[in-house]
């Protein structure tokens, strides 16, 4: 079904892979009035037979190919991140929208060509990155587009999870270069890159650090990174993040803007609503606890996804409304193309020991024109 065709009123989904981060879609479209989920698909028949008794859908199948034939307007792609072109490239060829999981592919090049069929075909392509849809993450972008921060000049970013051996060994592709195309960086901070080049803009130069401390006996990614990252508008930002933490910190990301004004976004326990634990604005701060006392810090992860509905419900919900009107969705596959290639940059930087280069700053923007990004600094 073409996007050229008046708009349905009924969009007939289907989802392609039915592990642990499908039930948020199926509950997500589930949610919305004006769908039909029609089909699901996964390699392995006993999780696609299970999904569709679970959720009554009326069609299970194993193969992208079959779930295509169900004259579909949306594909939800929940498979793991390699295939992730693949079922967008299907969907392209056949005229299908698509909603990928995140991160939109491994290799640049895949989600480049991604974009590109999705282009081509006149089909949209959403990438998932729900915590954008946080009232706290929200406010935050409202505050640098209304000047209460102003554009953002500085930004902190610590991603300090637990993750434990069995998360690594419960799927063959986690934890390897080939199939899950990075750690930390790859699988989780991916979300808090997102929000960093949302808030801070296009990124000028990345330069990094990764290492494996803690799950080098089962895993070849890297289990923990540091990048500096700095903007083309001059903002600069550091970025922390680890599955080596014991117990999970959560994740705090900390903006200044040109104001001098600052707001912190916590996530504690991780899969709980994004909070603003620091808002200050002139001469007023408001401070929260970052870790409330009593608060469980090693939370089941199982039990986070649950809690990422509603927001994945918000984004699903975008995307069907893009669709409707006819515009792009808030999140597209051109976004979703900056946090890969920023998290890519870290890996080549702790690989050459250079910084990556991307763009030059405007020189307008920082009180130090002469300095320029990769500079040495003489004497
Ligand atoms: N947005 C979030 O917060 C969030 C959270 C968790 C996972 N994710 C993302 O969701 C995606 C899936 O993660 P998951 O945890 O659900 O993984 P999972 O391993 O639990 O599920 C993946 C499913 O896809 C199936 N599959 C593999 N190849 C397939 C193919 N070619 N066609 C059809 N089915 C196929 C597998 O059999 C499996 O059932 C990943 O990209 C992951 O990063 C996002």
């Amino acid at each position: 079904m073409t996007s050229s065709a008046a708009a349905p009123r009924t969009f007939r989904v289907g989802i392609a892979g039915c592990g642990a981060i499908s039930r948020n879609h199926l509950a997500a479209f589930r949610a919305l009035e004006n769908v039909q989920i029609v089909g699901v698909c996964d390699v392995d028949p006993d999780r696609a037979l299970a999904a569709a008794e679970a959720w009554a859908v009326p069609n299970a199948v194993t193969t992208v190919d079959e779930l295509l034939t169900l004259d579909l307007d949306i594909v939800s792609v929940c498979t793991p991140h390699p295939t992730h072109e693949e079922v967008v490239l299907k969907a392209a060829a056949a005229g299908v929208h698509a909603l990928c999981e995140k991160p939109i592919a491994t290799k640049l090049e895949s989600a480049e060509r991604m974009v590109a069929a999705c282009e081509e075909a006149g089909v949209q392509l959403g990438v998932l990155f729900q915590r954008r849809f946080w009232p706290a993450s929200q406010k935050i972008r409202a505050a640098i587009d209304d000047g209460t921060l102003g554009r953002a000049i500085l930004a902190q970013c610590s991603v300090m999870l637990h993750r434990a051996p069995e998360y690594y060994n419960r799927d063959a592709w986690r934890g390897t270069w080939e199939n899950d195309g990075g750690g930390v960086l790859m699988s989780q901070a991916v979300h808090q890159i997102d929000l960093l080049q949302w808030y801070l803009g296009d990124v000028a130069e990345v330069y990094g650090k990764v290492n494996t401390y803690r799950h080098g006996d089962y895993i070849e990614v890297e289990d923990s990174a540091t990048a500096v990252i700095t903007f083309t508008s001059g903002a600069m930002a550091t970025l922390e993040a680890s599955t080596a933490v014991s117990p999970n910190l959560g994740i705090q990301l900390r903006i200044t803007g040109e104001t001098g004004a600052s707001a912190s976004l916590t996530e504690f326990p991780e899969g709980s609503d994004g909070r603003l634990d620091l808002w200050a604005v002139g001469e007023k701060i408001v401070v929260e606890p970052v870790h409330p006392e009593g608060a469980e810090p090693n939370v089941d992860l199982s039990a986070i996804n649950g809690q990422l509905v509603p927001f994945h419900t918000l984004q699903v919900k975008d995307f069907v409304r893009a669709l409707e009107t006819g515009t792009e969705p808030a999140i597209t596959g051109k976004d979703a193309l900056k946090s890969l290639r920023i998290l890519l940059a870290v890996y080549e930087s702790s690989r050459t020991g250079e910084p990556v280069r991307f763009a030059p700053v405007h020189a307008a923007h920082t009180s130090i024109p002469e300095l320029r990004v990769g500079q040495k600094v003489e004497g």
